[in-house]
C-alpha cells in the first residue's frame, strides 16, 4: 500500500516504539465485557490493544488498520500475549473496503485523523455488516486533545445522537442502548493534563423472527 494516508500514519508510529497505552480502551471493555464473545471487527485498530483484550475474553476479531507499522506491532504483542491465532490483522484503507463477512460486534474507537478521512461513510459501511442481534460500538472524540495534530474542525465532532442520525440508526432497526457522552481525564505525551469528553454510541441490530401466528401466515417481529 502506497498512499499519502498511509505514508501519514506509518510515519506518525515510526515516530516513537510505541504510541498508545498498551491497554484497552476502557469504554470498550466496559461496554463489550457483557457480550457473549463471537466475531468482532475492529476499524481503524493501531497497536492492538483493543484487538488482543477482544481476543483474551473469547472474540475471533479482524482488526484493521492503513498502517503496517501499528499492524506489525500488534501482532508481536499478539503474540506475546498467547492470542495470535483469534486475530486476523489485516491493513487495508477503510475509505476503500466493504468488509466480506458480518460480525457480532463492530467496534471503532477513536477513528479520527488529521488528514482525510472519510469517518461516517467508513462507519456506515461498517455498521452495514453487523449481524441481527449484533452490536456496533462507536467511541470518539467530542474535542481533540490540546497537544493533537488534528486541525481545528469545520464542523464541530458530532455527538453520539448526531452520528445516530447521520448513520441512520434511528430507522426502527436498531436499539440504542447507550447515547451517552463521557468525561475522562488524560494526559498528554508530555505530561500535559486534560479533561477530554468522548461521545459513546451502542446500538444493538434487532433480529427478525418469524412465527407462525395462530390462524395466519407467519409475519416477521422485531424481537431483539
Ligand atoms: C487515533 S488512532 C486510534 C487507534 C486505536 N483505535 C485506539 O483507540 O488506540 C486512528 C487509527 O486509525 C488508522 N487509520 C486512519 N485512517 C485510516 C484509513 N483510511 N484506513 C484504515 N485505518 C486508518 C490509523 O492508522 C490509526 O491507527
Amino acid at each position: 500500500m502506497d498512499s499519502a494516508t498511509n505514508q501519514f500514519w506509518d510515519s506518525f508510529y515510526q515516530e516513537r516504539e510505541q504510541v498508545w497505552s498498551g491497554k484497552p480502551n476502557p469504554v470498550l471493555v466496559r461496554e463489550a465485557a457483557g457480550l457473549a464473545p463471537g466475531l468482532a471487527l475492529d476499524l481503524g485498530c493501531g497497536e492492538g490493544a483493543d484487538a488482543i483484550w477482544l481476543a483474551g475474553q473469547g472474540w475471533r476479531v479482524t482488526a484493521v488498520d492503513i498502517s503496517a507499522v501499528a499492524l506489525r506491532r500488534a501482532a508481536a504483542h499478539a503474540a506475546e500475549r498467547g492470542v495470535a491465532g483469534r486475530i486476523d490483522w489485516r491493513q487495508q484503507d477503510l475509505s476503500a473496503w466493504t468488509p466480506e463477512e458480518s460480525y457480532d460486534l463492530v467496534s471503532a474507537q477513536f477513528l479520527h485523523s488529521p488528514i482525510e478521512l472519510p469517518r461516517e461513510t467508513i462507519l456506515r459501511t461498517a455498521a452495514a455488516a453487523v449481524v441481527p442481534g449484533g452490536t456496533l460500538l462507536v467511541v470518539g472524540h467530542e474535542s481533540f486533545p490540546p497537544w493533537s495534530r488534528h486541525p481545528e474542525p469545520e464542523v464541530p465532532l458530532p455527538t453520539a445522537a448526531e452520528l445516530v442520525r447521520s448513520l441512520g440508526l434511528d430507522d426502527g432497526t436498531w436499539r440504542l442502548e447507550v447515547v451517552d457522552s463521557s468525561s475522562r481525564d488524560v494526559t498528554g505525551p508530555d505530561g500535559q493534563q486534560a479533561v477530554l469528553a468522548d461521545s459513546v454510541l451502542r446500538a444493538r441490530r434487532l433480529t427478525t423472527d418469524v412465527r407462525p401466528r395462530p390462524g395466519g401466515p407467519g409475519r416477521a417481529e422485531w424481537t431483539g
